[in-house]
C-alpha cells in the first residue's frame, strides 16, 4: 500500500490548552513496527491532561485508535489487516493516534474482528487494557472466563474504564456493585452490573454498597480515582479488608481511613515496557518510571486475547458519538475538561 509522507495531525501547540491540526510528517517505520491508516480515533481524558500538564509544544496527541495496516515489517501483521491499538499521545513528537498515520509496536495491535466496526474498534484499547490490569494483573486473578465468585465494588460503572471493569469483572464471575449518576443506571446494568447506586449521596452510596453485599467488599476498582471517590471506594470495604486498585495517585486521607485496605495505583503507560520520565510540564525535576518488561508481556497477551474476548464472550465497545475528522477534536478536549461526557465515548472519523 502506498501511503505519502506527509500527513495531517494534532500538534500541541503553546498557547494554553492549545491545539493545531498540522502538515507532519509520517513516521519512519523502525523494526518490529507497524504503520497504521487511522480510520477512527477515540478520545480518553488522558488526552487533554497531556496538553494541560505534560505535552511540550509540537508533541502529537491522541491514544486509542483503529485502522488499516498500510506498512509492516513483521510477518504476523499484513498490509491490509484490520487493527487497533493505543500508543502514548502528548509526550512525544512522532506518536499520536489523532492523525492520519500512526506508528506503533506491531506486537501492540490486536487484529480487530470482522464483526466489529472500526468506529468501535476505537474505543477498547486503553480502557480494555486498564480494566485488565487493575482487575487481573494486579488483583492476581485469572483470566476471563473465570468462575471466582463474590461480590466486586467498582467505583464509577459508566466511564470507560468502568464499562470495560464491569464486563471483565462479569467475566470472572463476579457480582458487580457500582455507583454512577441516576441517567446512567441503565446504561451500567445493560452492560453486566448486578446494583447501581448514586455516588452523589456518599453515606447512602456506602451503606447501599455494604448492604446489598452483606458487610461490604474484599476488591474494589475506583474508575475515577479523585479523594472523594477513594474515599467511598475505601468505605465499602468489610471487616476483613482487601485490595483497592485506584488509577490516580493514592489519596492519603482516604488511606487512612482503612489501614487494613491495600491501596494499589497503576499507571498503564508502564505497561509499554520503556522506561519512563512522567514529569510534568515545566518541572526541573524528572519522575523516572522504570522498564518493565513483564509489564510489556502483560500487554502483548492482554491484546492477543482481546479478540476472542469480543467475538467469543460478547465484550462490547461503550456508547460512542461519531464526531467529524482531525478539526473537532480541540472542542471535544475541551467538552470533556469540563466533564460534559457522560456514559459515552467521543470517537472521530480520521480516514476511509
Ligand atoms: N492510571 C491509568 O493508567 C489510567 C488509565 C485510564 C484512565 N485513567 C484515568 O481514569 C479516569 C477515568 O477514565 P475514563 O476514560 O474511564 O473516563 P471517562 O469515560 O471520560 O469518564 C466519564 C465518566 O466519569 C464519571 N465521573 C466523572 N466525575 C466523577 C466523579 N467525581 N465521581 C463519579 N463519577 C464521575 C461520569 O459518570 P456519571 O456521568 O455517571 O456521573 C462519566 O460517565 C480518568 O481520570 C483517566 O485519566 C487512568
Amino acid at each position: 500500500m502506498t501511503y505519502p509522507s506527509t500527513q495531517q495531525a494534532i500538534v500541541v501547540n503553546d498557547a494554553e490548552n492549545g491545539v493545531t491540526v498540522a502538515t507532519v510528517p509520517v513516521p519512519e517505520l523502525n523494526a518490529g513496527e507497524v504503520l497504521v491508516r487511522v480510520a477512527y480515533a477515540s478520545q480518553n481524558p488522558t488526552d487533554w491532561k497531556h496538553v494541560q500538564y505534560i505535552a511540550a509544544a509540537g508533541d502529537r496527541l491522541g491514544c486509542d485508535f483503529a485502522g488499516v495496516v498500510a506498512s509492516s515489517t513483521d510477518p504476523g501483521v499484513k498490509i491490509g489487516d484490520r487493527v487497533a491499538g493505543w500508543v502514548h499521545g502528548g509526550k512525544y513528537k512522532d506518536k499520536g493516534a489523532f492523525a492520519q498515520y500512526v506508528t506503533t509496536d506491531a506486537k501492540l495491535v490486536w487484529h480487530v474482528p470482522d464483526s466489529l466496526p472500526l468506529d468501535q474498534a476505537a474505543t477498547f484499547t486503553a480502557p480494555f487494557l486498564t480494566a485488565v490490569q487493575t482487575l487481573i494483573q494486579t488483583q492476581h486473578r485469572p483470566w476471563p472466563p473465570a468462575s471466582e465468585g463474590g461480590w466486586i465494588f467498582i467505583y464509577g460503572g459508566s466511564s470507560g474504564v468502568g464499562l470495560f471493569a464491569i464486563q471483565v469483572a462479569k467475566l470472572q464471575g463476579y457480582k458487580v456493585v457500582t455507583v454512577a449518576s441516576p441517567h446512567n443506571f441503565d446504561l451500567v446494568k445493560s452492560y453486566g452490573a448486578d446494583e447501581v447506586f448514586d455516588y452523589h449521596d456518599a453515606k447512602a452510596a456506602v451503606d447501599n454498597v455494604r448492604r446489598v453485599t452483606g458487610g461490604g467488599v474484599a476488591v474494589a476498582l475506583d474508575t475515577i480515582s479523585l479523594p472523594e471517590s477513594q474515599a467511598i471506594s475505601v468505605q465499602t470495604f468489610g471487616e476483613g479488608g482487601g485490595q483497592l486498585n485506584v488509577i490516580l495517585g493514592i489519596d492519603a486521607a482516604a488511606a487512612a481511613l482503612r489501614p487494613d485496605v491495600k491501596f494499589v495505583y497503576t499507571l498503564l503507560y508502564t505497561w509499554f515496557g520503556k522506561e519512563l520520565d512522567y514529569r510534568r510540564r515545566g518541572s526541573d525535576t524528572a519522575a523516572i518510571i522504570p522498564a518493565s518488561k513483564a509489564d510489556y508481556e502483560w500487554h502483548v497477551e492482554s491484546l492477543r486475547r482481546l479478540a476472542d474476548l469480543v467475538s467469543k464472550h460478547g465484550v462490547r465497545a461503550p456508547p460512542l458519538v461519531i464526531r467529524g475528522g482531525l478539526e473537532d477534536i480541540a472542542a471535544g478536549l475541551d467538552e470533556m475538561r469540563a466533564g460534559k461526557v457522560s456514559g459515552q465515548r467521543l470517537v472521530y472519523k480520521i480516514g476511509e
